[in-house]
Parts: C-alpha cells; structure tokens; sequence
C-alpha cells in the first residue's frame, strides 16, 4: 500500500503556541514531495487547521498519480501521460491505472472479453430513460442510472471486494457506463437505442451506439476512433481533484462503488471543475456571436473577477505552467479537425487567438494561468459530432478508471479513516430559546 512507501525523514516542524512547543514530522512522498504530519495536533494543542478549499491540505497517501504543477509533469503509475498517450488505447490505461501494471497480452485478451460480456445493461433499465424529459441533462441521467445499477446487480455490492476479482468489477463498471452514456444520447434526440457489438472496441462501440441508426448504416472512422482514446486517456486521472475527492469521501464512509462513483458524477458536472469543457464552447460561440469574435473584449471581463465572467478553460489549482494534457490535447485536436476538413473551424480560430492573447497579458502571466486540459477538448469533441451537452459525460467515461482506482486504493488502506474534516464555528453563540407563543 501507498502509505507504507512515504518516508518519515529526519525533518521536523516545531510549533509554539503558547509558550509551549510540538514537533511535527515531515514525510516524504516517492517523488520527493514534502508533508507535515499533523495527524495529533489536536490533540496536543487543542487546535485544528484552516484551509479553505484545501488548498494546502493532503488528504491521504496515494500511488496511483503524480502531479507537478510547477514543472507540468502528470505521470499514472510512474509512466508519463505524453507516452500513455501517444503509444496506448484507452483501456490498456484504464487497466493501468485499476490494476497498477500495464497488461501482458494474456491480461489485455481476458480484460477485452469481459468488456464485451459485461457491456448490456438490464433490459428494465430501459424504462428508466423513456420516462426521462427528452431536456434532461445527460449528467443528471448518468449519475442516476448509475447509482441505479446497484440495484440491478445487487450480487456486486453485496459480494466482497476481495471474493470478485478486480478487473470483474472494473470492468463492468467502465463498460456499462459507455452503454448508458449512449443510451442518454440517444433517448435525447429520440432515436432508437444502439446495442453494444461484441465485433467492436471499447471507443468504435461508443461511437457506434451513439451515431448509428437503422437508418444510417454507420462505420466509425479510425480516425475519429484514435481521436477519441486519446481524449479518455488525457481525462483518466489526476490524483485529489474535486470530483476523485469526492468519491473517496463517499468510500471512505463503506459507500459502495457504484454510490461512490455516482456522487463524483455529480461533483464532476460542475463548471469549475468537468463541467468546463462545456462551458468553454458556450463562451466561444457567445464570442462568434455577441462579442463579433472580439476576443479582447472577453480578456478584459475576465479580470473583472466575476466568477461568471472568468474565461473558462484557463486556469487550475495545481498546474502554474502549460497543462501537459491541454499540450497534448491542442496538437491532437488541430491534428483532428485538419483531418476531418475542419480546419477553420471559427471556434477554433477564437480559442488559438484567446490562447495566444491571454498567454501575453500581464494579469494571465503574473497569476500563472494557462488552458487546461478543458480548452480544446471541447472543439474536439464537437468536431467529432458529439452534442455539447454530452461532453462532461465523455470526461466522465474518460475520469472513470481513476475513479475506480481510487476507490479500490482508499477502501484497502488500513489507515484510511472516515473522512470528516472540522470547521471554525462563526455562528450565533447559546442563546435563550423562546417558545413559539412568546416570540414577538
Ligand atoms: N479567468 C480569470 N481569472 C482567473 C481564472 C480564469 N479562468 N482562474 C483563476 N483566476 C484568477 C483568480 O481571480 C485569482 O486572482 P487573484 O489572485 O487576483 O484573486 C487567481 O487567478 C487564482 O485563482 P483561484 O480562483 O484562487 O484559483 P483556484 O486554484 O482556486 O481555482 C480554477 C482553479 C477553479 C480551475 C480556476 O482557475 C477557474 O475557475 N478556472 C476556470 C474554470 C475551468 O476551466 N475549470 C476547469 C479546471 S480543470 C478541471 O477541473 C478538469
């Protein structure tokens, strides 16, 4: 386990407080990354932290993924993003991230199979997305079907993790999440639903059960296939972000998997968080079409430090250089629509030119904020022909394996507590209560 490969260093932090002093020691993570240890501070001095947004604050030990911010370096089981992305498809690093090795053929031939068996969902299921409003939120319906299937397939809460092997339950997770993924498309622009084939990979099967109908005889194109591993594996993990955060909340409480993962849906939707690839084409087409393409315009309301004015897909709490993912994500995404004959596409002429600008501009450079991993995806997926709506629910079946890893990692930590951190009360003091009758 993890925790077990943090070393306790020689280094120690003295706090004096009140005339009195504690030492704290420093753990030292497998890349070198520095804690203190604060685990007894209550206890010793009666006092707690405060860290709003725990912006400082480490909430466990962790080996899946390493992030440095300060040098863009994003690295899943030691292996850096830039080779997982140019050299493997989405699965190989779904079982990477789930299993902590990458697959031998042996392993890679049993993981694809038991992708395929497990890719249905129960036929009642079905009811479920007729009786959704055709307007819902492809994420509302996502994190309810998927909290839902728990009660489909009782047998895998209730078998113990340790009895059912890893890559079962992985697997029908990730799989069933693409079918239910397509089935929310589908019941939104009231086609027919598309069956998972066993003849197709993971992302051709996607595809498939999203575009084709008994009316289009549909083939997904390689390229937009390769396109698309990509993007799931430039999604897959990043370590304590908002959304893994949360899934390990609800694991750390007992919650099941399939609760865990449902709540991180919803933590995902968010525009600050996964809800921000959607959120960058709104505002690049408000660009086309209020702004005239007047890019300077919108730089200039997103100093105004109005939360609704910020420039969405700039920006984030752990990287102060280029995002390695957003890198990798422009060159595919101009790759992509060059391909595709896409190539001047306006939004993508806005986003290069926004990029460019706010790279220059003072109050960009001095805060450190560059695009996110959010900035292109977006184009990208549009180009591909997937509806706006759905592009948080293709970061949520890209941020799935690291969901899972996570869960699986925190539920096997013996020193994992519940998680409940404290707060600083600044409400009203006791006050007298007053029945009902005698308050004026
Ligand atoms: N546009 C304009 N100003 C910004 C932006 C932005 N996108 N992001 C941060 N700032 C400014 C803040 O106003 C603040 O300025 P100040 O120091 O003068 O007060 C400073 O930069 C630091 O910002 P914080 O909000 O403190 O940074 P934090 O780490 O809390 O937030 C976040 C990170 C939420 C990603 C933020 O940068 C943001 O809102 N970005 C836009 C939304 C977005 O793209 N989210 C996707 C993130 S990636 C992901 O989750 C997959």
């Amino acid at each position: 386990m993890s925790s077990s490969r943090r070393r306790n260093s020689e280094e120690q932090v003295r706090l004096v407080y009140k005339g009195r002093s504690w030492s704290y020691p420093v753990v030292t993570g497998t890349e070198g990354e520095r804690a203190v240890d604060i685990s007894t501070l209550r206890r010793d001095t009666g006092l707690i932290t405060l860290d709003p947004g725990f912006v400082n604050t480490g909430a466990c030990s962790s080996a899946i993924t390493f992030v440095d911010g300060e040098r863009g370096i994003l690295r899943h089981r030691g292996y850096a993003i830039e080779d997982l992305a140019e050299h493997c498809v989405f699965l190989e690093v779904a079982y990477l991230l789930i299993m902590g090795k990458l697959p031998n053929r042996q392993e890679w031939q049993r993981f694809s199979s038991l992708m395929n068996q497990h890719s249905m969902i129960h036929e009642d299921m079905r009811d479920f997305f007729l009786n959704y409003p055709e307007r819902a939120h492809p994420m509302a319906v996502l994190s309810a079907m998927v909290v839902s299937l728990s009660s489909f397939y009782p047998e895998i809460e209730q078998e113990p993790m340790e009895e059912v092997p890893l890559d079962i339950t992985a697997t029908r997770l990730l799989s069933k999440l693409r079918t239910i993924a397509a089935f929310s498309y589908k019941k939104s622009i009231g086609e027919p639903f598309v069956y998972p084939s066993y003849r197709m990979s993971y992302c051709e099967n996607f595809l498939n059960m999203m575009f084709s109908s008994p009316v289009n005889d549909y083939w997904p194109d390689p390229v937009v296939v390769r396109a698309l591993n990509l993007f799931l594996i430039l999604h897959a993990d990043h370590e304590q972000n908002c959304s893994t955060s949360v899934v390990r909340f609800v694991a750390s409480a007992g919650g099941s998997l399939y609760a865990s993962v449902a709540a991180g849906i919803c933590a995902l939707w968010g525009p600050l968080h996964g809800g921000a690839n959607q959120a960058v084409i709104e505002m690049l087409e408000r660009i086309l079409r209020e702004d005239k393409g007047r890019v300077d315009r919108v730089i200039e309301r997103a100093k105004k430090k109005d939360p609704r004015t910020r420039l969405m897909g700039f920006g984030h709490r752990i990287y102060k250089t280029y995002d390695p993912r957003a890198r990798i994500a422009k060159d595919a995404c101009m790759k992509l629509l060059a391909r595709l004959g896409l190539q001047n596409d306006p939004l993508l002429e806005i986003a290069l030119e926004l990029e460019e600008k706010a790279l220059n501009d003072p109050y960009f450079k001095e805060r450190h904020l560059y695009p996110n991993v959010d900035f292109y995806t977006g184009i990208a997926y549009r180009a591909m022909g997937i509806p706006t709506n759905m592009f948080t629910v293709m970061f949520a079946i890209g941020r799935l394996p690291g969901w899972i890893a996570h869960w699986m990692e925190c539920r096997k930590d013996p020193t994992q507590k519940i998680a409940r951190p404290r707060q600083v009360y600044i409400g009203e003091t006791a006050r007298p209560f007053i029945p009902m009758d005698q308050r004026p």
